[in-house]
């Protein structure tokens, strides 16, 4: 099978898992619209396919993950629908639909997205398969890769204006706290699912910190240079909120030459544990995405 259709393939199940998870909801008022507008609106799912390939690299069935696999994109997809607010980015555009709250108000917004926060801790704990001391690691790594030591902390740095940014290493800083440590918690994540060991950690965890680097520097130079069309978000929101990014510190061309850089490095953290390729092919075809 080429890797696109086994892409195609994963993203079927991660698809298929959340539309599941949502029909269990009680349908009370707009929140269940609101959570499923955004957790089904698209999106690459990214985040949980590397969590069911990081669970086939240490040698697990990729659907037994699914259930840490989708907790994270539930994290994620938060993280965007508050994201967007006003009091935030301000952006009404996002996978190509207007923004959640464009569609059921600030107050929905917010809600939905403490919803899905929350959601994502209880499909941890109800997760059938796994033992007591796998459901308590996930907790732990998706609980402090998202909270006050992971994406949280990145976004408020993020949007400190009275934070002066002059150097690459803090805004490289902020930027793995915002986006690289979910990253790494996604292959972490597929790790313990699978019961992967010490070195299966360490090689998917450096090839997740390099990955998700470079992903958020491909996520500036589109904000700058991108198709708003094929991106489904704004382009220029860094410019118009004034954010200081990999961009605006270097230049675009400097920027391609980090994300070809870490790419690689990427690829040299898994070396020989790596059997198939797909996670290398998935590194290489992220450092060239348009969307
Ligand atoms: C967008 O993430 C936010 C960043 C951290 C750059 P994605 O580019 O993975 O967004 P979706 O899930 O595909 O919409
Ligand atoms: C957001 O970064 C990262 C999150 C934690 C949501 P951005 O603000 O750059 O993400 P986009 O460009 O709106 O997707
Ligand atoms: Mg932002
Ligand atoms: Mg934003
Ligand atoms: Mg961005």
């Amino acid at each position: 099978m080429s890797y696109e259709r086994r892409l195609q393939e994963d993203q079927a199940l991660i698809e298929a898992y959340l539309a599941d998870y949502l029909d269990t909801l009680w349908p009370f008022g707009k929140l269940v619209d609101a959570m499923s507008y955004s957790l089904l609106g698209g999106g690459k799912r990214i985040r949980p396919v590397l969590t069911l390939e990081a669970c086939r690299f240490c040698g697990g069935l990729v659907e037994e993950a699914l259930p840490f696999a989708c907790a994270l994109e539930m994290v994620h997809t938060y993280s965007l629908i508050h994201d967007d607010l006003p009091c935030m980015d301000d952006d009404d555009l996002r996978r190509g639909r207007p923004t959640n709250h464009k569609v059921f108000g600030q107050a929905n917004a917010v809600l939905a997205g403490d919803a899905l926060l929350t959601a994502a801790f209880e499909v941890i704990a109800k997760a059938p398969k796994f033992s007591a001391e796998q459901r308590l690691s996930a907790v732990r790594v998706l609980s402090e890769a998202s909270g006050p030591s992971g994406m949280v902390a990145g976004q408020v740095l993020d949007m400190d204006g009275s934070f002066q940014i002059r150097e690459l290493s803090q805004i490289q800083a902020i930027e793995s706290l915002k986006t690289g440590k979910l990253i790494i918690a996604a292959v972490q994540l597929g790790c313990i699912a699978a019961g992967g060991d010490e070195k299966n950690m360490e090689a998917l965890s450096t090839y997740a910190e390099k990955l998700g680097l470079a992903f958020q520097i491909q996520d500036d130079i589109l904000d700058c240079e991108g198709n708003e069309e094929e991106l489904g978000k704004p382009i220029g929101s860094d410019q118009a909120n004034g954010k200081v990014t990999f961009v605006t510190l270097t230049d675009i061309s400097s920027c391609r030459d980090m994300v070809r850089r870490l790419t690689k490095q990427a690829q040299a953290a898994l070396g020989d544990q790596e059997s198939d390729g797909f996670l290398s092919w998935l590194s290489e075809r992220l450092s060239e995405r348009r969307a």
